[in-house]
């Protein structure tokens, strides 16, 4: 394939200003316990849990309310919160929160109830309707105090200042992006991590690999959000195989959520691209995981915007542990798809779109709807083919 350069592969310019928003965050075994002891330090009078049903029989929301018993503090659990969170969900625990008289969140959970509480937050500082947020910078009151247990190794919604919500009258997705959804700590304990089973595992660590490859080809990526793009993608290739073939290994896990941790402290600042833009508009149409949308999608966006950020790609062809030294660009490419279809593989997520319900007439309404999602806007290639 011919090379041609793009504006995304000169060197950094030192006249663009970049800013870089990270929370506080405490990474280790037994994070989850200190929810009681940072609730206090937020002055709860009540806290509301926000979780779903499937962590709750993980034993982890019973940990969490445990530590703020220990600490004294009452507190209300919300748990009707399912995988894509819906609006009418966000409003129910909205409601939840003004009843129970509550003044600090706790979420404990992967990316959905995370999410569902960030809209709850708003939902309660802005007297607003939680669809009313979408875009970016639209939240003008910060919201009650969030504390955040992350369950899976992949989201980042614990760290992040994006939060996802489905429109469910619309089926579609909507993203909220802005730094009033930045949790004010996450507690990142990778204990947590043990109870996935392996597909999902697989799916939420290839979300987080997605993350770190898109944050790093993004034209909004700087060389501080570069630093943790590179060590999530190193971190997440070379430990997937052997964490899905050994669950019960606390090191592995720990690994996986680490770099799921850089990986989300990347896009968080640099944003994502087209694979999530896909993810966002499939999984808001046919409710599929959001990690195995990205899954399925990834390969095949890496595969079209190759063209306009080749060198960037080597360098995470390199992170995944190839060698490519001297290689054409068509053979580098050709080692970079074949190493992530190879990850997918080994993690046994082979469902091809088909079989997970799309057909061709959803086709054109799944590409309007990607290509209106504000992750589009930081995809290295911007020349799309037209939609009918
Ligand atoms: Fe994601």
């Amino acid at each position: 394939m011919a090379h041609r350069s793009s504006p995304r592969e000169k060197a950094p310019d030192s006249r663009i200003l970049r800013k870089f928003d990270q929370p506080e965050f405490i990474f280790g075994p037994a994070a989850r316990k200190l929810a009681g002891l940072y609730a206090k330090t937020f002055a709860a009078g009540r806290v509301l849990v926000v979780t779903d049903p499937g962590v709750r029989a993980a034993g982890w929301t019973e940990d969490v309310t445990k530590s703020l018993e220990k600490a004294g503090l009452s507190y209300i659990v919300y748990d009707g919160v399912s995988p894509n969170p819906r609006s009418r969900e966000v409003m129910a625990g909205a409601a939840v929160y003004r009843g129970g008289n509550c003044d600090v969140i706790v979420a404990v959970g992967g990316g959905s109830p995370i999410d569902c509480a960030k809209g709850i937050g708003i939902v309660i500082s802005n007297e607003r309707h939680i669809l009313e947020f979408e875009g970016i910078d639209r939240v003008e009151f910060p919201m009650p105090p969030l504390i955040c247990i992350p369950t899976t190794g992949g989201t980042s919604a614990d760290i992040s200042r994006f939060a996802i919500i489905r429109n469910e009258k619309e089926t579609n997705k909507i993203a909220i992006v802005s730094k009033a959804v930045i949790p004010d700590i996450s507690l990142i304990d990778p204990v947590t991590l043990l109870s996935m089973p392996p597909y999902l595992t697989a799916c939420t660590a290839l979300d987080a690999l997605t993350h770190g490859i898109e944050a790093f080809v993004s034209p909004v990526s700087s060389p501080i959000t570069d630093l943790h793009a590179l060590e999530a993608i190193r971190l997440i290739a070379s430990n997937l195989i052997a964490v899905v073939e050994n669950l019960d290994n606390l090191e592995l896990r720990t690994k996986i959520m680490l770099g799921s941790l850089h990986a989300g402290i990347a896009f968080s600042n640099a944003s994502l691209g087209a694979t999530h833009a896909m993810a966002h508009s499939l999984g808001g149409l046919l409710d599929i995981h959001h990690g195995e949308c990205n899954a399925i999608l990834l390969d095949h966006v890496v595969e079209f915007n190759f063209q306009v950020a080749s060198a960037r790609y080597r360098q995470i062809g390199e992170a995944m542990g190839l060698k490519l030294g001297k290689m054409p660009l068509k053979a580098q490419r050709a080692d970079i798809l074949r190493r992530i279809q190879g990850l997918r593989e080994v993690s046994r997520i082979t469902a091809r779109l088909h079989e997970l319900g799309v057909s061709r007439k959803h086709i054109p309404v799944l590409a309007r709807k990607a290509i209106k999602d504000l992750c589009m806007v930081t995809n290295p290639r911007q020349q799309f083919p037209q939609v009918v």
